[in-house]
């Protein structure tokens, strides 16, 4: 199992979209294992995006994750990485697919509603950023042989 690191941005929280943004990972399939609502202290903006540093878009951005609260969430399930992002769909809004969630829900480049780790080793890196230990739960949902197929003994 992966898990992954969402955030729901500045706008996502402002326009009132967090519930059927989370609804979809719900729907999904996807187990919500932490969740919490943070305004971003600039520091960790600054880190979180990092890779960034040298980009022309950095200031804006940290600015933006910065500029109102967030909803952080660590969402798990068997290639919960890649399933993530591609239900966020593609980074502008307004080149997103229809059925995505930048797709359906913006049609703003730098306000793109919605975050997501894009490899094993940025999930990592960004639940511990973003998740003090014990954060993360490890639960079972009842309803979950119905979400895989165990029958192999592993999730299928
Ligand atoms: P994210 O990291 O937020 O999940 O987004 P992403 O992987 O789809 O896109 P990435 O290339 O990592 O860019 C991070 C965020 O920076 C803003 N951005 N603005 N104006 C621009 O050219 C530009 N490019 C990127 C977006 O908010 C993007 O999500
Ligand atoms: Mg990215």
């Amino acid at each position: 199992m992966e898990t992954t690191l969402i955030i729901l941005k500045p706008d996502a929280v402002q326009r009132g979209l967090m519930g059927r943004i989370i609804a979809r990972f719900e729907e999904k399939g996807l187990q919500i294992v932490g969740c919490k609502m943070m305004q971003i202290p600039r520091s960790l903006a600054e880190t979180h995006y990092e890779a960034h540093k040298t980009k022309g878009f950095y200031a804006g951005l940290v600015g933006f994750m910065t500029s109102s609260p967030v909803l952080v969430m660590a969402v798990r399930g068997n290639g919960a990485i890649t399933i993530a992002r591609n239900m966020m769909g593609a980074t502008f809004g307004s080149k997103a697919n229809p059925g995505t969630i930048r797709g359906d829900f913006g049609v703003s480049n730098s306000f793109n509603l919605i975050h997501g780790s894009d490899s094993p080793e940025a999930a990592e890196r960004e639940l511990k950023l973003f998740f003090q230990p014990g954060e993360v739960l490890s639960f079972e949902r009842a309803g979950d042989r119905w979400v895989y197929d165990m029958s192999g003994g592993k999730p299928e």
